[in-house]
């Protein structure tokens, strides 16, 4: 699937470049999803140094993001999240397939991110789509009770480019 840098759309559902005007709706999915969420200054920061910021807008406005570094030939999932009232409807699967293919459309090898092994939803939705754990990062999070590990997932983004050549409308795409 060809997809547009600026604006892909889906149904009712468009995604687009993530501009200084959404942070405050982005900030506040980020609150309302995570016990530690980002403050507002980070998404700032990832706007300003030019990463992949994606917002996914309905009609009612944003319902997801997702935010995406990209440098030595790789993709760093930093954040994905969609609004609680709109899950279960593949929107996080279609948001993370145009950011893999734009990441692997403007070179890039490899994508990597971090989750914590007890979000299992977000485990799932990267398992399906074909990341692999490839190691954990011990204390990585803040926690309620301490610290959390990460685990660390990869996908090779040339694996995912002959996978979407072959079904270029994976499920939920
Ligand atoms: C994780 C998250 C982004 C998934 O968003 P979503 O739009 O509901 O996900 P989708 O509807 O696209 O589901 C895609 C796949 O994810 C998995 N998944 C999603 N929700 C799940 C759940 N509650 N339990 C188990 N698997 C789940 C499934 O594999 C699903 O595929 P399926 O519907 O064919 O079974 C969403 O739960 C969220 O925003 N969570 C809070 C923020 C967060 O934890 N982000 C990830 C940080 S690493």
């Amino acid at each position: 699937m060809a997809v547009s840098a600026e604006r892909s759309d889906t149904g009712a559902i468009v995604h687009r470049t993530m501009v200084e005007a959404d942070v405050a709706a982005v900030v506040a999915i980020e609150q309302s999803a995570y016990t530690f969420p980002w403050p507002e200054g980070i998404f700032r920061d990832c706007i300003r140094v030019g990463y992949l910021c994606r917002v996914l807008v309905a009609p009612e406005g944003i319902v997801g993001y997702g935010l995406v570094a990209m440098g030595a030939g790789e993709m760093h999932l930093l954040n994905i999240c969609v609004h609680a009232h709109c899950r279960g409807q593949g929107l996080a699967r279609r948001l993370l397939v145009w950011l893999l293919d734009e990441a692997h459309q403007t070179g890039n090898g490899y994508a990597f991110l971090e989750v914590r092994p007890s979000n299992h939803a977000a485990i799932q939705l990267y398992d399906s789509l074909g990341f692999r754990q490839v190691g954990v990062r011990a204390g990585y999070y803040q926690a309620t009770d301490g610290r959390e590990d990460a685990q660390v997932y990869r996908m090779d983004l040339d694996v995912w480019a002959m996978a979407r050549a072959k079904r270029p409308l994976l499920r939920g795409t």
